[in-house]
């Protein structure tokens, strides 16, 4: 992966699927863990931790503002806390990589210490709005100069007096919401975040964990500066964004029955499986108690008939990082779905509307795009033929889930990217049944 030369994958129509799978930790936990356990004082252990390409880049650049990680295995951390005031000026910028969760919740916490950092990302982070953080950290009397457009890399300058706002965000989202919070640790007064609509509470519920003072309910968040956090042990849950492939591709592929083990059920990340549930899937849920003081659930999931659907505009906050998937379900479900009120699609990773209506038609499916989501038609039979990942980890997963439903091979392009948020994928997916290998 380090070649410069981009790795491919060949999928094809695999096995039913089947058996038990263990999908790896949660990304936004991940990175909440290293961040707030780096600031707490004493010592916490992280268990579940992901070993993907994103928390490993916010956790190096722990390391390298002065906080002890030792890593005794896979997926433990063993985090030496330095205290809410504690970090040390790096030597250099600090690169966030492929992470947009990274890079907008260091810009908060980052804009409260005494030094100046500069934060970097790759080339895809390299063209993602950074306003929607620095617009209203400047509010709190923040200094970050962005590059041209409002894109990395942010320059962040130290020494800044923050003072606490009162605050609605023009866009739901957790990673606005978390930078600001993160600021509001260090600023003097209350920090109030108000949502349009709720978005994932990690920040917040971390945060509590960790006995800094919080008031929070869906959409609203408050904190007051000037607290400490205490080291508390850390279990993540398994990541559903990462089980969501299975669960869409049970779905999909017919005689499939699989089990998915101990699976964060966090409501603000789950709109998929009401999604999924109005369109006919057949999904069985075992509540199993929490983990990390969050719900976990076994789910098995059977395959079922799809129906097409209008998708509610009050679950897409709740599914944003699932509509790669969903999108494939669209094209194999019988009529037509829409998709409305999700125009952040097209600042992720790569523009994910664009990205899953091109590639789809390349596999014959009919997809037009609107600004804010597109129309699926489904009935689709999807065929082989060749798709292009942008790099995008979730698309390349989608496009893997696609060709168990097509009739030819197809190739996915620039695969590399599936480590930032899924390492071991395609191990999984072929135990589970997929046909997918490198090519
Ligand atoms: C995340 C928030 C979401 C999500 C991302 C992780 C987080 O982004 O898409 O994968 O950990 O806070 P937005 O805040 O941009 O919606």
């Amino acid at each position: 992966m380090s070649s410069g030369k981009t790795i491919d994958w060949i999928a094809s129509k695999g096995a039913p699927l089947r058996g038990e799978l263990a999908v790896p930790g949660d990304k936004s936990v991940s990175h909440r863990a290293i961040m707030l356990a780096s600031l707490a004082d004493g010592v916490s252990q992280v268990e579940g931790f992901l070993e993907g390409e994103d928390a490993r880049a916010t956790e190096a650049i722990f390391r390298r503002m002065g906080v002890r990680i030792d890593a005794p295995k896979a997926g433990s951390r063993i985090i030496h806390g330095i205290g809410i005031d504690g970090l040390r000026a790096p030597d250099g910028p600090l690169d966030c990589g492929n992470a947009g969760t990274g890079m907008r919740l260091l810009a908060g916490l980052l804009a409260g210490q005494s030094f100046d950092t500069t934060l970097v990302g790759d080339a895809s982070l390299s063209k993602r709005p950074m306003r929607r953080v620095t617009a209203p950290l400047a509010r709190m009397g923040a200094r970050i100069d962005t590059g041209e457009g409002g894109v990395p890399p942010l320059r962040i300058h130290g020494g800044s007096a923050l003072q606490g706002i009162d605050i609605e965000t023009e866009v739901a989202s957790a990673q606005v919401k978390s930078a600001l919070l993160l600021a509001g640790l260090y600023a003097r007064g209350t920090t109030t975040v108000r949502e349009p609509h709720p978005t994932r509470d990690y920040t917040e519920r971390m945060l509590q964990a960790l006995g800094w003072p919080i008031e929070f309910s869906p959409g609203f968040a408050r904190l007051e500066g000037g607290h400490r956090l205490l080291a508390r042990d850390i279990a993540v849950p398994a990541d559903f964004s990462s089980a969501a492939f299975f669960i869409v591709a049970a779905t999909l592929v017919p005689g499939s029955d699989v089990r998915l083990q101990r699976v964060g059920m966090n409501p603000r990340r789950t709109g998929l499986l009401h999604v999924l549930r109005l369109m006919g899937a057949d999904i069985e849920e075992t509540p199993a108690g929490e983990q990390g003081g969050e719900p976990v659930s076994d789910l098995r999931v059977r395959h079922a008939p799809l129906r097409g659907i209008e998708v509610p505009v009050a679950h897409v906050a709740d599914m944003i990082d699932e509509f790669p998937a969903l999108f494939v379900a669209a094209a194999c479900a019988q009529g037509t779905t829409t998709v409305r009120g999700a125009a952040e699609l097209r600042v992720k990773e790569s523009d994910r509307i664009a990205t899953m209506a091109t590639g789809l038609r390349a596999l014959g499916a009919r997809v037009d795009e609107t600004p804010d989501g597109a129309t699926i038609h489904g009935d689709s039979q999807l065929r082989g033929g060749s798709i292009d990942s942008h790099g995008d980890h979730r698309i390349a997963m989608s496009f893997a889930v696609a060709a168990q439903l097509s009739d030819g091979g197809v190739r996915i392009g620039d695969i590399a990217n599936v480590a930032t948020s899924f390492p071991g994928f395609d191990a999984l997916a072929r135990q589970a049944g997929f046909g997918l290998r490198e090519g």
